[in-house]
């Protein structure tokens, strides 16, 4: 059908445009509603709203298929790098040679931060979370780039993506530094992006770190897998701070507070800290089921479910097929890993997950991985953010690009206290 929907109410009629997909979910434009009927939409959780038009990524949910720029994800997770990665969702298209090592360069030039910075990280206590650290320092590498912070000069949007990624890595890894109060490292130009970030995570001043090959390529893939998932959570804040003319590092900053939660990128935290209780417990799967079944325990099975997959997330299929390899040194984290996969075998036999097409998602498997690698469960979703910068950078350029834009400013239905008269304190 490529017809438009006809709204009627009362006398009232409204000729609802149909918007074609290139692929997916086709739409109607209710953008006269308002105006024709004095009404307006209620939509929880916006299950059916598009709140863009956009060009970046696809997904089909039914089917597990996610691409970028039109590129499957499992092309791209086995053959780019994350930097290549990161130039097709912010350009639109794959760079040749030349673009990627001109973009490589740029990004190498601005790993460094300024001085003060680390002396910023140092005024946060140990133990802090990595995302709050991570976000306020976003947030400062805005103010001291205070040259390149309005979103209407196309120079410095430039400047500020560069300077973002280039910074993130430091960012982060400095985040975990000061959680767990390690000196800071400087970032090398004679590394890659990830084997900078592992030396600037894992590295001390009194040792040489030796980069494993097996453990970089495993980060890049994760990276790729992490770039971009359209209109989620973050990325709809990052386009809704970017509306009102705020500038790109408030609403990357902004995206970082968002991923946070344990319903989006916080997950992959939740789902280990799941795992070892259930062991510390001694809880096996079945039992645990049950009260995941039990909507009064309030327990969910972390890293299952999906707005938009409603069959196995491809990224999820894709880290686990590298699991294996991965955990295989690690007898700990394959204790963990056992749990997890029986977990995976009781829910997908499970009717309960069976009815409500609920599938392992992209953090289920995830933390066993960043835990084998020796990171902390509370670090696990700045990795998310590392991964995911790029994606929100494009999506917001891509919204910034678009002439149409407005201010995102949802309506409400009010359904508090009509008109009433206030009341002196002394009579109350
Ligand atoms: N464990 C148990 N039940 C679940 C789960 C779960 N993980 N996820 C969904 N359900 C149930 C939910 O209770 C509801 O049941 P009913 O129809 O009886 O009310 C039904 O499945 C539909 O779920 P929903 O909560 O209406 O779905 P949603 O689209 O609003 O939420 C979700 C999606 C991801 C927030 C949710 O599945 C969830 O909380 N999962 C666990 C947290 C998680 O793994 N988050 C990471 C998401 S992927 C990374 C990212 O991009 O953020």
């Amino acid at each position: 059908m490529t017809e438009s929907a006809t709204f009627k109410h009362g006398d009232t009629e409204l000729e609802l445009p149909f918007v074609e997909a290139a692929q997916g979910n086709d739409g109607y434009d209710i953008s006269k509603l308002l105006a024709t009927t004095g009404n307006v939409t209620l939509d929880p959780g916006f299950v059916n709203t598009a709140s863009c038009s956009s060009a970046i990524t696809f997904i089909d949910g039914n089917a597990g298929v996610l691409q970028y720029r039109g590129y499957p994800i499992e092309q791209l997770a086995s053959q780019a790098t994350f930097l290549e990665t990161s130039y097709l969702l912010i350009y639109g298209q794959l760079p040749t040679a030349d673009e990627l090592a001109d973009f490589e360069h740029k990004v190498s030039d601005r790993m460094l931060l300024d001085e003060r910075m680390r002396e910023l990280y140092r005024m946060f206590p140990r133990g802090a979370h990595p995302m709050q650290v991570l976000s306020a320092g976003i947030m400062a590498l805005g103010a001291f780039n205070r040259d390149n912070l309005d979103p209407h000069d196309d120079a410095q949007v430039e400047e500020a993506t560069l300077r973002l990624i280039g910074s993130m890595p430091t960012l982060a890894a400095y985040a975990y530094k000061s959680s767990v109060g390690e000196p800071f490292m400087y970032p090398q130009k004679k590394l890659s992006y990830v084997e900078n970030y592992l030396r600037l995570s894992f590295g001390t001043p009194v040792a040489e770190y030796e980069i494993d090959p097996a453990v970089v390529k495993a980060f890049e893939t994760l990276f790729i897998l992490h770039a971009d998932h359209e209109q989620n959570c973050s990325t709809a804040t990052v386009r809704m701070v970017g509306s009102s003319d705020a500038n790109i590092y408030a609403s990357m900053s902004a995206g970082v507070n968002a991923l946070s939660g344990p319903l989006h990128g916080g997950a992959n935290q939740a789902v280990l800290e799941m795992l070892v209780k259930l062991r510390e417990d001694g809880l096996d799967a079945k039992t645990f089921m049950n009260q995941v079944k039990d909507k009064k325990s309030g327990v969910k099975l972390m890293g299952f479910g999906h707005r938009v997959y409603k069959n196995y997330d491809p990224r999820a299929r894709i880290i686990k097929s590298h699991v294996d390899e991965l955990l295989r040194n690690s007898s700990k984290s394959n204790a963990l890993l056992d749990l997890a996969l029986e977990l995976e075998d009781t829910a997908l036999s499970d009717e309960y997950f069976i009815e409500r097409k609920l599938y392992p998602n992209v953090d289920f498997y995830t933390g066993l991985i960043y835990e084998a690698m020796g990171f902390p469960a509370n670090y696990f979703t700045a990795l998310f953010a590392l991964g995911r910068l790029p994606g929100w950078i494009a999506q917001w350029r891509e919204e910034h690009a678009d002439p149409k834009r407005k201010i995102g400013r949802p309506r409400q239905i009010y359904i508090g206290e009509t008109e009433r008269d206030y009341v002196p304190i002394t009579e109350r």
